[in-house]
């Protein structure tokens, strides 16, 4: 029961509705208009009347005739209609061809034709009364054939495009009007109202932004009752000529006998934003502006960023996480170094350079050394041994704190030792020299540490470049031997099937150069080359003295032979030594550089011999001779040099081999 109250309500309702017709389109998709010509209305929603296409005509209807009158004679009804319409011409420079809102016999007239006619008429029918068409033509062009006041303005027309009243397009504003253009490709809205009682049609328009102007722009007293039929269609025209232009409707709304409802600007479809006129300085400018600029910004920072990530960069592995503790991030170490500046630059070595630096946090002061290296193979064992050997701990070695990794650099970090290595005090005419006390506590400190490192420790640690440039000074003078278990590095780093001679011209026993195989004896050999180095203040090999001088060792050979071994002395020392400790000293140098590993002493022996604990053995020349010192140091010499020239052609790890060799000289 109550459904079918319901629905008869609707039907009385309805039947109301129909005897004043009344609609309102905000937009058309929904319109089901009556579509001729090339007139579409867009997906949008948009009643697009003509499109890019020449001499075509565009027309729309009210999809159904409408009832204007009551009977034929009768007199018309008032209505009054809205619409919001754009006149977009193809191109800023170009005109558009304007646009009617018609009332027509049923359908619109048959054989009407493109521009210049709206689509509303032909040349024979223009001007006919029995057209019964009314019309307001917004007309952008000037035709002189139909007398047009200019090529922007309204008129209405009764039966043909000679308006009846024309005025230029313009809105008022109290009672200035302001002229606007109608071509612009901007939406425009024009009201017509006709007062059936008043007889008069006034027509009013308004780039669609201003709103509805108080005073209409047209106002034609006028009875269009004889002019339209009791049954007429309802709708737009428009026409394309040689040229093109697009007409739009945007929104559309009437009522019969009654005010037509306002469109509402928000449910209005938006137009197409094509053509440069269209386009605002915001867009034209603006937009690439802003664009450009953003990208700018975003990729400088995400350049920065990156730049950033890839400077910090770090190598970090899974099983590196076990040395927490001992791993720096690069990040530290860069500021501590200034970013390894050139002023933080203490020295360049066979390794890699090394840098001074201050840790930020504990403002302790930290020696950088920056590794290049080739490959990453046997990374993993090198660095379990440094960071084992950071374990080490003895007052005559430089504190090994931890490393870092990069790609192609490793970084070691040790304490900052602020004297500097032993070779400046000692070679060169030094602006500071070392008095025998000093040297010689630093040479029995250097002979324990390395005792240390090959005796006193879980596993035997062979040093492999002892040399006075690797002996760092203390704070407190004290001897400290750095650069321990480096050479490794170049073990774990490469083919274990080539040989890779590490160490020190001059320094590297002959064994270990023949077979590439470092240990503990050999680490003496060279703590036998440190030892005369530092009681004479020579290099053991000078590569500016004459030939019979080249080799030290042979040198202090010489001076023993003769009986007078003192005379090897470091003349920069004067008369301030100790005799039998120079004594020890030099012949304990002239035993650590015996050719036969069988002759060489162990540590052990050497720091016992420095204690004087255990007398040195007499150095006979039979000894030494069988041993192989003098001639065979020759042999030896010979050897180096054919070894240099053998590596020479290895890649890898040749090149800092060389350098290494060439910085002993
Ligand atoms: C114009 O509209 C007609 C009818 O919809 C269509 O056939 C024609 O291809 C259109 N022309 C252009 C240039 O879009
Ligand atoms: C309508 O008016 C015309 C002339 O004005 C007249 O000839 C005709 O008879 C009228 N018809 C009616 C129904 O009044
Ligand atoms: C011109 O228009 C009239 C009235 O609409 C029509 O009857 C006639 O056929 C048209 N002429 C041409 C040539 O299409
Ligand atoms: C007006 O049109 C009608 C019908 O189409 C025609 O009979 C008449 O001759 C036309 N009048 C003029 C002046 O062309
Ligand atoms: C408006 O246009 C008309 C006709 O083109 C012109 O005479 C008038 O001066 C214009 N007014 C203004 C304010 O531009």
């Amino acid at each position: 029961m109550m459904c079918l109250k319901l629905i008869v309500l609707v039907a009385i309702f309805a039947a109301g509705a129909s005897g004043d017709l009344e609609f309102t389109f905000n937009g058309f998709r929904s319109a089901n208009l009556s579509l001729d010509g090339i007139a579409e209305i867009t997906p949008d929603g948009l009643l697009r009347l003509t499109n890019e296409t020449m001499l075509q005509k565009g027309r729309a209807f009210y999809p159904m005739p409408i009832t204007f009158k009551n009977s034929p004679n009768a007199s018309a009804f008032s209505f009054s209609t809205t619409f919001v319409c754009a006149m977009v011409p193809q191109n800023p420079s170009l005109f558009t061809h304007g646009l009617t809102f018609a009332i027509t016999p049923p359908g619109g007239l048959p054989g009407a034709l493109p521009y210049p006619y709206f689509g509303l008429f032909n040349d024979t029918s223009d001007g006919n009364s029995s057209n019964h068409v009314v019309a307001v033509e917004l007309d952008t062009l000037q035709n002189r054939e139909f007398d047009d006041i200019d090529n922007n303005h309204v008129g209405i027309d009764i039966n043909g495009l000679r308006s009846a009243l024309a005025k230029s397009a313009g809105y008022y504003q109290g009672n200035q009007v302001h002229n606007f253009s109608l071509g612009s490709g901007k939406p425009i809205q024009v009201w017509v109202e006709y007062d059936g009682r008043a007889k008069q049609m006034n027509v009013t328009v308004a780039p669609f932004s201003v709103g509805k102007p108080s005073k209409p722009l047209l106002s034609f007293p006028h009875d269009i009752s004889l002019d339209i039929l009791e049954t007429v269609s309802l709708g737009f025209t428009s026409a394309t000529g040689s040229t093109v232009s697009t007409q739009y409707v945007l929104g559309w709304s009437f009522k019969l006998n009654g005010v037509a409802q306002e469109l509402d600007p928000s449910k209005l479809p938006k137009l197409p934003r094509v053509g440069p006129k269209r386009k605002s300085r915001f867009l034209v400018i603006g937009v690439p502006l802003i664009s450009i600029v953003s990208l700018v910004i975003v990729l400088s920072g995400v350049g920065y960023y990156v730049l950033r990530k890839r400077k910090f960069a770090e190598l970090l592995e899974d099983w590196e996480l076990e040395y927490g503790p001992h791993r720096f991030h690069y990040k530290e170490l860069y500021l501590a170094t200034k970013g390894f500046s050139e002023k933080q630059l203490l020295g360049a070595g066979g390794f890699g350079r090394v840098y001074r630096g201050v840790l930020p946090n504990s403002q302790g002061e930290i020696a950088v050394k920056k590794i290049y290296h080739q490959s990453t193979q046997g990374m993993k064992a090198f660095i379990a041994e440094v960071v084992s050997m950071g374990r080490l701990c003895h007052r005559n070695l430089v504190p090994l704190l931890g490393y870092c990794r990069r790609k192609r650099e490793l970084f070691l970090v040790y304490d900052y030792m602020p004297n500097g290595s032993l070779d400046k005090y000692l070679f060169d005419n030094p602006v500071h020299t070392l008095g025998w006390n000093q040297r010689f506590e630093v040479i029995k400190g250097v002979a324990s540490a390395l005792f240390y490192l090959h005796e006193g420790w879980e596993q035997i640690v062979v040093h492999r470049d002892i040399k006075a440039s690797n002996i760092l000074l203390d704070s407190e003078g004290n001897g400290r031997i750095g650069d321990f278990g480096l050479a490794r590095l170049y073990d774990h780093g490469t083919d274990p099937q080539t040989t890779h001679i590490v160490g020190t011209l001059g320094y590297l026993a002959p064994e270990y150069v023949r077979t590439g195989k470092a240990t503990t004896s050999s680490d003496v050999f060279a703590f036998g080359a440190f030892l005369l180095e530092v009681a004479c203040g020579r290099r053991p090999i000078e590569s500016k003295a004459p030939n019979e001088d080249l080799a030290l060792v042979e040198w202090v050979f010489s001076w023993w032979s003769r009986g007078e071994i003192l005379e090897a002395i470091d003349p920069k020392l004067g008369k301030d030594y100790v005799i039998e400790e120079v004594d020890i000293v030099l012949k304990l140098g002239l035993l650590c550089s015996l050719l036969d590993i069988e002759f060489r002493p162990s540590i052990r022996q050497v720091v016992r011999y420095l204690e004087g604990s255990v007398a040195l053995p007499e150095l006979s020349l039979l000894t030494l001779s069988t041993a192989g010192l003098i001639v065979s140091r020759s042999e030896g010499f010979d050897d180096f040099v054919l070894s240099l020239s053998n590596f020479e052609g290895n890649s890898g790890c040749s090149s800092i081999t060389n350098s290494t060799i060439s910085e002993g000289r």
